[in-house]
């Protein structure tokens, strides 16, 4: 069964003229895990493409919207957002906001108390993912006294200890330094091992992220202009032409393309820019 599955899906907030989201077909298969970019200009649509993805577009935003959006057979316009939460786990950009209770631990309970899970079952599920985003130390302490990178642990960890088949992160490095910004994506990575799920990660620092992604879907004015391959989407028209921070060397590899100095793929990677030269 696929994951998520867009069919000719419109979406136009209410006191908009304009649709946000336009004929979207997205289709991401559940068979096994994956990492994948969700890309694009600013205001392109990423963030309301992530809102269909746990039913907050449409129950949530009042809109208007045509077609049809599934996570894991689950219509989003139907199914009550708790019920896809056990699906789908979103963090979004700024975690203060996400963040609600009185101490660490208690927030990574409350979303498992609201399911009905048993104490020792809760129990036995933090020290887990605890122990995963490696906040250990700081489940006595409440969410505000937390810094930046601590508080995007905390708000992973609720959302993980739900067990979600897809976790979505909408920036979630956007309020962090470039070091805590690294140790994010690499607890990301970390996640992917141990739990096996996919990954879908809206990220404007593709220097950091692209080494690790295996598909990119390249939003442009609210239309998918291309979901494919890591490999195949950089190589592409598309993301040449789009204005996103491309990495230095993505830059670099491109310029010596455009004068014949090189005429392989471009490597995302300081290790894979080695290799191909290599070779
Ligand atoms: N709650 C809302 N009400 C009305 N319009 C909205 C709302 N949220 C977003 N929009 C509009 O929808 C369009 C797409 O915004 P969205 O936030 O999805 O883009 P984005 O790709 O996530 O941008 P960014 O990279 O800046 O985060 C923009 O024109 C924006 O103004
Ligand atoms: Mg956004």
């Amino acid at each position: 069964m696929d994951l998520v599955r867009f069919e000719s899906f419109y979406y136009r907030y209410k006191g908009n003229e304009e649709y946000t989201l336009n004929n979207i077909n997205l289709k991401i298969e559940g068979n096994d895990s994956k990492f994948i970019l969700l890309a694009g200009e600013t205001g392109s649509g990423k963030t309301s493409l992530i809102r269909c993805m746990n039913g907050l577009i449409p129950q949530f935003y009042a809109g208007f919207y045509r077609g049809k959006v599934e996570i894991r057979g689950k219509n989003t316009i139907e199914t009550p957002i708790a019920d896809l939460s056990t699906e789908v786990g979103i963090v979004f950009q700024n975690p203060e906001n996400q963040l609600i209770s009185m101490n660490v631990e208690h927030e990574i309970a409350f979303g498992l108390e609201n399911l009905g899970v048993p104490p020792k079952e809760i129990l036995s599920r933090i020290k887990q993912t605890a122990s995963l985003t490696e906040i250990e130390d700081i489940l006595d302490k409440a969410p505000f006294e937390l810094s930046g990178g601590e508080q995007q642990r905390v708000a992973i960890a609720s959302i993980l200890v739900l067990e979600p088949k897809i976790l979505i992160l909408d920036e979630p490095t956007a309020l962090l330094d470039p070091y805590m910004a690294n140790k994010i994506i690499n607890l990301l990575q970390e996640i992917r091992r141990e739990k096996n799920i996919t990954i879908l990660i809206s990220e404007h620092r593709l220097d950091l992220i692209l080494p690790f992604i295996e598909q990119i879907i390249l939003m442009k004015k609210g239309i998918i202009v291309e979901h494919d391959s890591c490999e195949k989407v950089i190589n592409g028209e598309n993301f040449q032409r789009l204005r996103l921070n491309k990495p230095v060397i993505f830059s670099i590899f491109n310029q010596l393309k455009k004068e014949n100095l090189y005429n392989k793929n471009i490597p995302i990677s300081i290790s894979e820019a080695i290799k191909t030269l290599k070779i």
